[in-house]
C-alpha cells in the first residue's frame, strides 16, 4: 500500500462516485504531506512531534513500556499552561484572539492570548492562596464560558489536575465524581443559558454537596447575576478572589508523567471510570494532531461545537488548539436556538474556517433542511470534521454538499476519551476520502482489525497495537480495571477499544460502532449501525436506531426504531384524532423492511419497524440503544437519568406495545 515515493498512498483508491479527492488548492497548502505515512519508527516520529512543544528540560527516554503501563518522554519537564499561553507572548500572537466567545443571548467576549494569560496567572494565584497544592484534584463544574478554560489552564499551571464535569450532568453524577477523585475544591457558576432558559447551576452544585462532604471550598463564577445562596464557610465569588490578586504565578516545571487531568467516562458497568491523562504525551498527541488533522494555520478561525466538559473540548477546544496558537470560537448555547439559523450565523459572523461537530448534530441539521445553511455565506469554511459516532454515507454527503459546498475535505475522526486524541482520520489534502470511512490510522498510530483470537480479519474488532503518547495511563486508582477493560482481550500489549471495524481492500477502516451494538443473527454478525445506515438512506427516514431482539430460532433479530423526515412524518403518519394510531403506517413499515432486506440482505430484515417522534439520547447525543433494547425485550426500563430527553422512553414503550 505504501510506496517509495509515497504517491500511491493517496492514489490507491479508484475514482468513482464514492471517492472524494482533496481539492488541488487544499492539497497544495496542506500542513501534512504524503511522506508522513512513510514513518519507520513510531517512537522517533513522536519524539520529533514532541520537539514542537516547549520543554523546560528534555526527556531521556521517549517511551518506557512495561505493558500495559506506558510512560512517555521520561524525565522531561514541561507545563501545559506554558505551552498554551506563555510561549505565544513574545510574538505577534500576544494580541491575537485566543478565544472568541458567544453567549446564547448573543453577548460576546474576545480574549487575546495576553488577556487569557493574565487571567490564568491570576486564577492560579487564587488557587494557591486558597491552599490548592500540586497534585490536589480540582473539580470544575462550569458551563461553556471562558472561565472554564481559565480554570483548566490555571490548574495545569500549578500542577493541580483538573476533573471537569459536564455542566449538563446532575448533582448525583457530580457528587460521585467528587467522591471518586477525593476532590476538596470545586469551581462552579451561578447559572447559564440554554435554549432560552436560565439554568440555576449553583443549586445543582449545592445539591451535589449535600451528597458528599469532600468539598471544603467552592468558587462561584457570576454568569447571569442570579440570586444564589452562598455558604459563608465554603463559598467564594470568583470576581472577589480575582480582584485581590496579581498576575504573578509562573508555570511550574512539572514532570512529563505528572497528571494533567482526569476525565470520567462510562463503561459497561454502572460506575464511571476516571481516565488518567498525563502532561507530556497528551500535549504531544493533541498538538500534533490539531495541526495535521485540522490543518490549522496561523490565520484560521476554528470552531469545535463540543462542550469543554467532554474530552473533545479538552483536546480540541483547549489544549491542542491553544498550544498551536490558533483562534478558537466557543459558543455557550444550543445550536438551534433561537432557531435553526444559529449555527450558520456563527460561522458566517466570525468567518469560521474549520468546523468540527458530531454526526448527531449533522443529522438534525439535515432534518431541518438545507435551506438554513444555504441562506448563509459559509464561504469561509475550508475543512469540516466529524467525531463521536459512525457517520453514515448519506449524512456525510449532505454535510459535504450543503455545508462544505463540495469544496471542503471532511475529516471523520475516530478516537475516545481513553485515547486522548485522534487516532484514525484522513490526513486532509493527502488522502482521498470515502463517505463513512475514517480512512487510515494517523502517522505514529498502529491499528488493525482483529478477530476474537487476535488474528487479522476483514471484519472484527478494532485494535491498537502499539502504545501512543495520548493514551490513558490508568483508571484513576484502579490499575486492575485498567488492565481488565483495555488490555486483556488478546494480550497486554494490544489495546481493545470495544469498537467493531472492517478493513477494505484499500486498507481503509470502517468503524461499525461499539461492540455492544453488534448483533448476531443466525450466526452472522451484523452491525446495528449498518442497518441504521441503510434505513437512513431511505428518503423518508431522518434517524434510525436498531437493536437486537431475542429470537428462539435465530438468536437475535434486528428491531428498528425510526424517526421520519419532517415531511414524511406529516404526510405518512396519521396525525388525526386517534392518538394511538399517530405513529402507525403498515405499508411504510413493510416498505422499509424490504428496503433493508434488499440493501444488505434478507438476514438484516428488521422484525419490527416502529415509528417514533424522537430517539432516547444521552446528553452527548449518543442514541441509548440499551433503553430501546429494554423496550424491545419488554423489560423494565433501565436508568434514564443520563438521557437528554428522559420522557421519550415511556412514549416509545407505549407506541411499541
Ligand atoms: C466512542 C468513544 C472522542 C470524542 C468523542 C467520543 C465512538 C468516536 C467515532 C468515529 C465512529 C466513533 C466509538 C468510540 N466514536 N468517534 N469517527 N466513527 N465511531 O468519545 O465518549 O469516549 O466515545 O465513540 O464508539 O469508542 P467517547
Amino acid at each position: 500500500m505504501s510506496s517509495e515515493d509515497g504517491e500511491e498512498v493517496f492514489d490507491v483508491l479508484s475514482e468513482g462516485e464514492e471517492v472524494f479527492a482533496p481539492p488541488e488548492s487544499f492539497k497544495e497548502q496542506a500542513n501534512a504531506g504524503a511522506e508522513l505515512y512513510e514513518i519507520e519508527n513510531y517512537q522517533e516520529y513522536w519524539a520529533k512531534e514532541a520537539e514542537k512543544l516547549d520543554w523546560f528540560e528534555k526527556w531521556d527516554q521517549t517511551l518506557r513500556w512495561e505493558p500495559p503501563f506506558a510512560q512517555w518522554f521520561v524525565g522531561g519537564k514541561i507545563n501545559a499552561s506554558y505551552n498554551c499561553l506563555d510561549r505565544h507572548l513574545d510574538s505577534f500572537r500576544k494580541n491575537k484572539a485566543a478565544l472568541i466567545w458567544e453567549g446564547e443571548p448573543g453577548d460576546e467576549r474576545v480574549l487575546t492570548y495576553n488577556d487569557l494569560h493574565r487571567k490564568v496567572c491570576k486564577f492560579a494565584t487564587v488557587l494557591k492562596n486558597q491552599g490548592v497544592q500540586k497534585g490536589d484534584i480540582v473539580t470544575i463544574y462550569l458551563p461553556m464560558i471562558p472561565e472554564a478554560v481559565i480554570a483548566m489552564l490555571a490548574c495545569a499551571r500549578i500542577g493541580a489536575p483538573h476533573s471537569v464535569v459536564f455542566a449538563g450532568f446532575g448533582p448525583g453524577s457530580l457528587a460521585q465524581r467528587i467522591e471518586n477523585a477525593d476532590s476538596s475544591f470545586l469551581i462552579t457558576a451561578d447559572g447559564y443559558y440554554r435554549r432560552g432558559r436560565l439554568i440555576h447551576h449553583k443549586n445543582k452544585s449545592d445539591q451535589a454537596l449535600e451528597q458528599t462532604d469532600k468539598v471544603e471550598q467552592c468558587v462561584v463564577v457570576e454568569r447571569c447575576g442570579l440570586d444564589v445562596t452562598m455558604n459563608r464557610d465554603r463559598d467564594y465569588w470568583w470576581k472577589d478572589l480575582m480582584s485581590e490578586v496579581k498576575c504573578e504565578t509562573p508555570a511550574v516545571k512539572l514532570d512529563s508523567e505528572d497528571l494533567l487531568f482526569l476525565m470520567y467516562t462510562s463503561g459497561t458497568t454502572g460506575k464511571p471510570k476516571g481516565v488518567v491523562h498525563t502532561i507530556g504525551g497528551y500535549m504531544t498527541h493533541v498538538t500534533s494532531t490539531s495541526k495535521y488533522v485540522f490543518d490549522l494555520k496561523e490565520d484560521d478561525t476554528y470552531w469545535c461545537s463540543a462542550d469543554v466538559g467532554w474530552i473533545t473540548g479538552h483536546s480540541y477546544i483547549v489544549y491542542g488548539i491553544l498550544s498551536n496558537g490558533a483562534t478558537a470560537v466557543m459558543y455557550e448555547g444550543a445550536p438551534d436556538y433561537p432557531d435553526n439559523n444559529r449555527t450558520w450565523e456563527i460561522i458566517e459572523k466570525y468567518g469560521v474556517n474549520i468546523f468540527y461537530t458530531a454526526p448527531t448534530a449533522i443529522r438534525s441539521f439535515m432534518k431541518h433542511g438545507k435551506k438554513y445553511p444555504q441562506s448563509h455565506n459559509l464561504n469561509s469554511l475550508r475543512l469540516l470534521g466529524s467525531v463521536g459516532e459512525p457517520i453514515n454515507p448519506k449524512v456525510w454527503k449532505w454535510y459535504h454538499k450543503n455545508v462544505g459546498n463540495e469544496n471542503c475535505p471532511i475529516v471523520d475522526t475516530w478516537w475516545q476519551t481513553e485515547t486522548g486524541g485522534i487516532m484514525l482520520s484522513p490526513l486532509p489534502g493527502v488522502i482521498k476520502t470515502r463517505p463513512g470511512s475514517v480512512t487510515r490510522p494517523l502517522p505514529g498510530i498502529s491499528a488493525e482489525v482483529l478477530d476474537e483470537e487476535g488474528e487479522p480479519a476483514d471484519s472484527g474488532y478494532l485494535a491498537i497495537t502499539k502504545p501512543w503518547p495520548g493514551m490513558l495511563r490508568t483508571v484513576y486508582q484502579n490499575d486492575e480495571r485498567y488492565k481488565k477493560t483495555y488490555w486483556s482481550k488478546w494480550d497486554d500489549e494490544t489495546y481493545f477499544p470495544a469498537d467493531g471495524a472492517k478493513i477494505d481492500e484499500d486498507g481503509y477502516f470502517w468503524i461499525l460502532g461499539r461492540i455492544d451494538d453488534v448483533i448476531n443473527v443466525s450466526g452472522h454478525r451484523l452491525s446495528t449501525m449498518e442497518i441504521e445506515s441503510s434505513l437512513v438512506s431511505h428518503s423518508d427516514v431522518a434517524e434510525a436506531a436498531v437493536v437486537g431482539g431475542s429470537d428462539d430460532l435465530k438468536g437475535q433479530v434486528p428491531v428498528a426504531y425510526v424517526m421520519l423526515q419532517e415531511e414524511a412524518e406529516n404526510d405518512k403518519l396519521n396525525n388525526g384524532e386517534d392518538e394511538e394510531l399517530d405513529f402507525f403506517n403498515a405499508d411504510l413499515e413493510e416498505e422499509l423492511k424490504d428496503y433493508v432486506a434488499e440493501d444488505i440482505g434478507a438476514i438484516a430484515r428488521p422484525r419490527d419497524v416502529t415509528f417514533v417522534p424522537d430517539l432516547p439520547k444521552t446528553r452527548s447525543g449518543k442514541i441509548m440503544r440499551r433503553l430501546l433494547q429494554d423496550i424491545t425485550e419488554e423489560e423494565e426500563l433501565s436508568d434514564t437519568t443520563t438521557l437528554k430527553n428522559p420522557e421519550i422512553a415511556e412514549k416509545i414503550q407505549d407506541i411499541y406495545c
